[in-house]
């Protein structure tokens, strides 16, 4: 922690909006956006209820906030609407009835344009086809598809009947889905036969198969055809997605849900095992997405925005689908890999579609850096006004190359600090106000209060790093963990609750001219390659072995990757330590999890370092990954010749 604030602290470079960029924006200056920020901390209520006067109700609310049941808050409480409303119908009585809403490119080239009116028209068949399968407001519907437009009709359809979307991200692994259909009791599941990556089908219908031979609340499949792979459908269950949308209707009114009524469930890692499922609902998700998209990417009417995410993840829910439909841009979506047929797709893309806003993820950068600067160079990359990053810390010189080869020195870079928990963006610099600063998320978004403190809840001053906690609700806060309230009072609020606070589980740092620089997660949560993985799930998949006796798994920190996983395992007795082993415990991982949270490196050990109590030292096992010295007092180490047999063992 302490190398990467020094490092922080050498940081002075600020980088200024261009000045065209700046007169344009909707937040144009600093003092605008602190005039605004004030009134959302000084009154909440009156802030939102501006913002969410700009968008559709069937019903106006009662009342903005209830914390009477904190931490279990209510936003909007007493109005009806609906998010596909909000994303389509609004935008139908206006010039952008025949705007593109989603440009869609296939990983083989194969393009796909629809209109607000098209896509409306999709949504509502795709509605009726849900209700065609007996799907009703409030069932839980699994997404386990490809980044065909099929997926963001599927979680519009969903949102318009009122029915819970479950995304499971297109890497996962059948058994990843079996556990994700049985915590919420799926009833039906939307797919594709495959999908294209790097020239492959991903046989997603078979990971399907696969997890439903033990899941009996699924009662129907429904199958896009994409890739045209043969795939098996088991009768009365499985339904190819184009006959079930042949025969319905395309009108399909929006159902007035109530503003608290949930919209999603999307899975991610904490530090258990088991996966949480964060609940979001309609009203304050819906005004979060709307406004930080408006603000955030300074959304404007001829815009071309996109994010390179995978919609599986909450960046693409929220930065691809809800926030941006809502304000009736544009937003690409593509299929495939970065680097499919060749390593200047992306920009090959941007340059074909004159994408203005560009959104990704840091690890996605460094990898372009790494591929080398005569791919972006070839394309006239002009269009690009505003450039994005989430998911991990930005190192600076990703930043600048960022900076310099993409933005070609002329656009602002916005780094964004938010979490599937928070729904949208909470901190990050407003682009056209102020400067970045490379390595810093920025300020708060309005009405967001971040504040740093220590183990103890006291407030440190500006340059010292503690806990990040969020003092006040905020309204596109998750509501809960699916069917767990308890969890998520233990996760998010027990070590605070004193003070009502929620717990970020991110160590942060806030300089003195209030930039925040978030430096990690505090628990046992990694980031590998943007994606969130719990270190405790790799370590049950892998003792699921037969071969594993014991397994500890730690993050180090990795060039391309941000943090890439290592796996500490001791086999059973009569186990070979061996490549062969690695390799198959690598596999069952993949087959466990996916194949995102295969380890890096698998260092077999006869024993793991514990304390006395029995407990796991972690902190060492990481500095052994990293290849430092230890840093951590090994007074408690149970066994000191385990240290050393550790340090002696090969990745
Ligand atoms: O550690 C923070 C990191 O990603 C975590 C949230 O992961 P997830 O829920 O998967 O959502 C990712 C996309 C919003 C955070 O706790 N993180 C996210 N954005 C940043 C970041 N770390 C540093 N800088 C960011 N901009």
């Amino acid at each position: 922690m302490s190398q990467q604030i020094d490092h922080v602290l050498e940081e002075t470079r600020l980088f200024d909006p261009p000045a065209a960029f700046a007169a344009g924006a909707s937040v144009a200056s600093r003092e605008a956006y602190d005039a605004l920020y004030k009134k959302s901390v000084e009154d909440p209520d009156a802030f939102w209820a501006d913002v969410a006067s700009e968008l559709h109700w069937f019903k106006k609310w009662d009342r903005v906030c209830n914390k009477d049941n904190a931490p279990f808050v209510k936003w909007f409480e007493g109005g009806t609407t609906n998010v596909a409303y909000n994303c389509l119908d609004r935008h139908l009585t206006t010039a952008r009835k025949n705007k593109a809403a989603i440009i869609w490119e296939g990983e083989p080239g194969d393009q796909v344009i629809l209109t607000y009116q098209e896509l409306h028209r999709r949504v509502c068949q795709a509605a009726n086809g849900l209700k065609k399968l007996g799907v009703k407001k409030g069932d839980r519907v699994a997404i386990y598809m490809p980044m065909v437009p099929e997926l963001a009709i599927a979680m519009l359809a969903c949102a318009r009947i009122g029915a819970i979307h479950s995304i499971i991200f297109g890497g996962f692994s059948a058994t990843a889905i079996r556990d994700r259909v049985h915590d919420s009791d799926v009833s039906c599941i939307i797919t594709a036969d495959g999908g294209w990556r790097r020239g492959s089908v991903v046989p997603l219908k078979a990971a399907v198969d696969e997890a439903l031979e033990n899941c009996p609340t699924v009662k129907n499949v429904l199958v896009v055809e994409r890739t045209k792979n043969d795939v098996s459908m088991e009768e009365g269950r499985d339904h190819w997605w184009h006959d079930v949308m042949a025969d319905v209707s395309d009108e399909c009114p929006a159902e007035e849900l109530d503003a608290e009524d949930p919209l999603y469930i999307l899975y991610t890692s904490g530090s258990t095992g088991k996966p949480k499922g964060i609940l979001h609902t309609t009203g304050g998700y819906m005004v979060g997405t709307y406004l930080t998209s408006k603000h955030v990417f300074d959304l404007k009417e001829e815009d071309t925005y996109w994010c390179t995410a995978d919609i599986g993840w909450v960046t693409g829910h929220s930065y691809i689908v809800y926030g941006i439909l809502a304000n009736g841009a544009t937003s690409v979506m593509y299929e495939g890999a970065p680097n499919h047929p060749g390593p200047d797709r992306f920009w090959q893309i941007v340059d074909k579609y004159k994408v203005n806003v560009f959104y990704t993820a840091p690890t996605a950068i460094r990898a372009f850096a790494k591929w080398g600067d005569e791919h972006p160079a070839k394309y006239d990359l002009s269009s690009l006004r505003l450039l994005g990053t989430v998911g991990e810390p930005i190192n600076p010189e990703a930043w600048i190359w960022y900076h310099e080869k993409i933005g070609r020195k002329n656009c602002p870079i916005v780094d964004t600090w938010w979490q599937t928990e928070t729904g949208c963006i909470m901190i990050t610099t407003l682009p056209g106000a102020m400067p970045a600063k490379p390595g810093s998320a920025g300020v708060p978004f309005f009405g967001v209060q971040p504040a740093i403190v220590t183990e103890e809840g006291e407030e440190v001053d500006a340059g010292h790093s503690g806990l990040l906690v969020v003092k006040e609700p905020w309204p596109s806060m998750l509501r809960t963990l699916y069917g767990d309230d308890e969890r998520f009072k233990e996760v998010y609020f027990e070590k605070f609750a004193k003070q009502g606070w929620y717990l970020t589980g991110d160590g942060a740092f806030c300089a003195k001219d209030g930039y925040y620089m978030i430096i990690g997660r505090l628990d046992d949560v990694i980031n590998v390659s943007g994606h969130r993985l719990g270190t405790m799930e790799i370590e049950s998949a892998l003792v699921s072995s037969e071969l594993v006796a014991e397994a500890a798994v730690v993050g180090f920190p990795h060039d391309v990757k941000g943090q890439g996983i290592c796996a500490f395992v001791s086999l059973r007795g009569d186990a070979e330590v061996d490549d062969e082993a690695k390799e198959k415990l690598r596999a069952h991982v993949a087959h466990e999890i996916g194949a995102i949270a295969k380890p890096d490196q698998i260092r077999f050990t006869d024993a793991l370092p514990k304390t006395r109590s029995g407990k796991i030292m972690r902190r060492l096992l990481r500095d052994i990954a990293a290849g430092n010295e230890t840093t951590q007092d090994t007074t408690t180490l149970e066994d000191f010749n385990v240290l050393a047999k550790l340090r002696e063992s090969e990745a």
